[in-house]
This record gives structure tokens, C-alpha cells and sequence, in this order.
């Protein structure tokens, strides 16, 4: 008899690795594991990790190190650890944490089901962290039957060649590889068909879509934006991330031309200093970077803009550090995600002499984030008083209040006895604000 088993997912780190569980859920659910949330009762255990600082890395050997007690209690649970540390680590991985069946790097979790098959029959962990060039995406994933959520992610490309000095990524993803645009626009369709309101484009750096296909064969990411955003049914449209360096005049065009792609733009900065940015490897200049800004806000005046800093790079002295400050003052960013420089071997980086002590890191990171509250309160306060059409997440852990997304990616929160459901659209005045959100009024519900 075929008795069902259960899968217990624990994601860290980036949209990239969300995606990923999302297609490790699908896989293994065609091989009768139902998704469950309590990690007690689970007979498989995915631990899909983040590698990109030391912290993201230590949080994912500590939950594999508490795992060592359920797996001696139940031995024929199977835990696999999937995503970043997952391939940077490999053999590794099985020394220091023998209790581990599967070691699946991002390229190869498509074999998931076999690979688990495999690894129940073995006594010993199985490692496949293979990084190919030839690597391709493998064609249109089956969704889950359950229904769709409103929202999905489509991945467009993999990897990334950037080499910024600080990153691991070009070493645990490998080399761009963009999918097919035809294979982009298909998996779209056919999430929209079943409901799908709003699509994300993933990738690390989508911006350079395309540049891996033949120049004859190339779709660029705009024409890419404007073939998805003909597809009806697209209520909202979004993309992430890009690097400031590839932003060309073409995609910002697509924000005063595409009604459906949402006004808020992700263009991580990490330092606000050249000589730093140069030893990032980042290829632009505060000056370039600035000027893109500036030109964004002309085709699209109302885009919020967010980004990612770097305090404490090698080298970075109180005047580069200064220079950031500066940077987020002519910016004004609506909000920043901010972290404290940390060495990753094989990222060049660490090779570079850490002349910022922890200490100092922590000083320079408060004073950021201080200074960067204050900003994102005050452009929050800009949209009191204004409209605001919100697509419906749910439920606000405020009794009484629903929560929802703005199109500049704010979360609104609003009173109302009605009841609504995801991917709703609904109209609000904004009324007040909080430090991560704002507090509307009902105004219309959109039937829509
Ligand atoms: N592809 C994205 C970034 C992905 S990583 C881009 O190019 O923008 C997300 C963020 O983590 C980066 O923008 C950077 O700010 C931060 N980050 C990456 N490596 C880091 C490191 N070694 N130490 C601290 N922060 C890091
Ligand atoms: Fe890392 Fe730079 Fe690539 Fe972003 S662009 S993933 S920061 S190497
Ligand atoms: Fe982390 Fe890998 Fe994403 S290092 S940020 S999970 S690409």
C-alpha cells in the first residue's frame, strides 16, 4: 500500500531558494510527500540553505546539528540540505554533519525524487553538487493542484558572472544561463489560467537576460517584460534583482510604458564610495549610478526605490563610510536592507585584509539603519492622505485588519468586518503610518 509520507521544508535566504522549495515541494509531492509544517511528524526534512554571509550559513548548521536527535530517534527519516551551503560544501557537508542523507546543490534538485529514492537505500549520504555549463533549466514545471496562491515567482535565468569581490554566489549557482522566452511566457500563461494575479521575474541579475543566447536568438529583458506583460490576466508585474550596472534607459522605459509593472525598484548600491565600489568590482561609479536614478524618476516619478549596503568592506574608511551616509541622503531610499561585511572564501574578498574591526561594523551599521529609519518613516508619511489600490494578502495580525501590497511594495494594513481573498483588489486613503507599514481606509472593494 501506498501510505502517505510528509515533507518538511525550511527555506533560508533569497527568493532564488523560495522558487527552488516551491519545485522541490511539486516534485515530491508526485511521489506522495504532503507538504507539512511541523518538522516533528515529517518523514523527509529539506534544509534548503543561504550561504551569502557567515550568519545565513551558521543558521542552517545549527538547525542540521538539531536535526541529529530526531534522526537517531527515527532512522529512516531522511534529511537532504539543498540550496548554497549545499554546494559549497559537498563531501563536506557528510563530515560535519554524518546524520545527512542528500547533499543536492541548485543545480541538480530537478532530480529530487530519484535522488531521495537513492539516498533511502544507502548507507552513507549521497552528495551531488555537480556545476555544469551546459546546465539548462529544465522546461515547465507541473504546479501544485491544490490551487495556486495569488502570487508566484518565475525564474528567468540562473547564476551570475559578475564576480562582485564580496559574493559567493558566481560559486554556489555557477554561470548565467537564461531560460527560453517561450518557455518563460508558457509557465506564465498557464499560472494565470489557474488564477496567478501577480509575477515575479527571478534572477540574480536579470538585467543581463539574454546576453547568454546568441545575439540572433536574444530576447533582452525589457522585450522580455513587454512579451509577459501582454498576457491577459497579469494584474501586477514585478522583478528582482538588478544589477546598477546593466540598468539601461530601455528597461526604465518599460515603467512609463507597462500599466501592469508595479512603480518599485530594487537597484542594490552596496557602498556609497568609489574607491570602495571599485573594490567590489561593481563596475559603476556613485555618479553613474546616480544619473540612473535621477532618469528612473523621469519615466516613472512615483517609483519607490530600495537597495543593499555593505558596511565594513576591507579598506572602508570613515570617510567611505561617510560617503554611504551621504548617498542615502541624496537617494532617500524608501527603504534599505543593510549588513555587516562578511568574508566568504572562494569570494576574492577574502583575500583582501579586514581592516574594519567587529566593533566597528556594528557602529557603522546602527548609524545606517538609524539614519535609514528615519527616512523611510519620513517618505511613508509622503503618501498620507493619498489613494492607494492594494492587492489583498490576508489577514493583519491586528485583530479586526486586513493586510495588503501596494504597487510600490508597501504593506497597507486596513480595518473592515468584510471578508476578502488573496489577490484581491481593494482601493484605501491613506490615513497613518508605521515604521514597516502603512494604516489605510477602505475605500473600494474591486471586484476584479
Ligand atoms: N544579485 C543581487 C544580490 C544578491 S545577494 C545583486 O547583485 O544585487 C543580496 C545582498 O547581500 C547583496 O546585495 C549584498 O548587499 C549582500 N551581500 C552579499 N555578499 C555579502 C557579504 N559577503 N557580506 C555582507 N553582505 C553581503
Ligand atoms: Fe553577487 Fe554581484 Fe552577482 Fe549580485 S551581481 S549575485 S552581488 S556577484
Ligand atoms: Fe543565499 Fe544562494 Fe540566494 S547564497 S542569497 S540562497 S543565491
Amino acid at each position: 500500500m501506498n501510505t502517505q509520507k510528509h515533507l518538511y521544508i525550511e527555506t533560508f535566504g533569497c527568493q532564488m531558494n523560495d522558487r527552488d522549495s516551491e519545485i522541490m515541494a511539486q516534485l515530491m509531492a508526485k511521489e506522495n510527500f504532503a507538504p507539512t509544517s511541523d518538522i516533528a511528524c515529517a518523514d523527509a526534512i529539506i534544509v534548503n540553505t543561504c550561504s551569502i554571509r557567515g550568519k545565513a550559513e551558521q543558521k542552517a548548521y545549527s538547525l542540521l546539528g538539531a536535526l541529529r536527535k530526531q534522526k537517531k530517534e527515527n532512522p529512516n527519516l531522511l534529511i537532504a540540505v539543498t540550496g548554497c551551503v549545499a554546494q559549497q560544501e559537498g563531501k563536506k557537508m557528510l563530515v560535519r554533519m554524518p546524520h545527512v542523507n542528500l547533499v543536492v546543490g541548485p543545480q541538480n534538485i530537478y532530480q529530487l525524487p530519484a535522488l531521495f529514492e537513492k539516498a533511502g537505500r544507502r548507507s552513507k549520504g549521497l552528495v551531488v553538487t555537480e556545476l555544469s555549463k551546459e546546465f539548462m533549466i529544465p522546461p515547465f514545471l507541473p504546479t501544485m493542484e491544490r490551487g495556486l496562491p495569488h502570487k508566484r515567482f518565475v525564474t528567468i535565468m540562473q547564476g551570475c558572472n559578475n564576480f562582485c569581490t564580496y559574493c559567493i554566489v558566481p560559486y554556489t549557482r555557477g554561470r548565467e544561463v537564461s531560460r527560453k522566452c517561450e518557455e518563460i511566457l508558457q509557465e506564465i500563461i498557464h499560472l494565470v489560467a489557474g488564477g496567478v494575479k501577480e509575477i515575479t521575474l527571478l534572477g540574480q541579475n536579470v538585467n543581463s537576460y539574454g546576453n547568454d543566447q546568441p545575439q540572433e536568438q536574444r530576447t533582452t529583458f525589457p522585450e522580455l517584460l513587454r512579451l509577459v506583460a501582454e498576457i491577459k490576466g497579469i494584474e501586477r508585474l514585478r522583478f528582482t534583482t538588478s544589477n546598477p550596472k546593466d540598468l539601461s534607459e530601455e528597461l526604465m522605459r518599460c515603467f512609463a510604458d507597462i500599466d501592469t509593472l508595479c512603480p518599485h525598484f530594487h537597484l542594490p548600491v552596496q557602498s556609497g564610495s568609489n574607491k570602495v565600489l571599485k573594490k567590489m568590482n561593481r563596475k559603476y561609479t556613485i555618479e553613474n549610478y546616480l544619473e540612473k536614478v535621477e532618469k528612473l524618476r523621469k519615466y516613472s516619478p512615483d517609483i519607490t526605490l530600495t537597495t543593499d549596503i555593505i558596511v565594513g568592506f576591507p579598506g572602508e574608511e570613515d570617510e567611505d563610510f561617510q560617503a554611504t551616509m551621504d548617498l542615502i541622503e541624496k537617494v532617500r531610499y524608501h527603504s534599505a536592507f543593510s549588513f555587516k561585511y562578511s568574508s566568504r572564501p572562494p569570494a576574492k574578498s577574502c583575500e583582501f585584509e579586514e581592516t574594519v574591526t567587529e566593533e566597528e561594523k556594528i557602529k557603522r551599521l546602527a548609524i545606517l539603519q538609524d539614519r535609514q529609519n528615519v527616512i523611510t518613516k519620513e517618505r511613508n508619511e509622503e503618501y498620507v492622505g493619498q489613494l492607494m489600490e492594494l492587492m489583498i494578502e490576508g489577514e493583519s495580525k491586528m485583530d479586526g485588519q486586513w493586510c495588503g501590497r501596494s504597487k510600490t511594495n508597501h504593506t497597507v494594513n486596513f480595518e473592515s468586518k468584510d471578508t476578502f481573498i488573496p489577490g484581491q483588489l481593494v482601493m484605501v486613503k491613506i490615513k497613518s503610518t508605521c515604521q514597516n507599514s502603512l494604516l489605510g481606509e477602505l475605500l473600494v472593494k474591486n471586484e476584479k
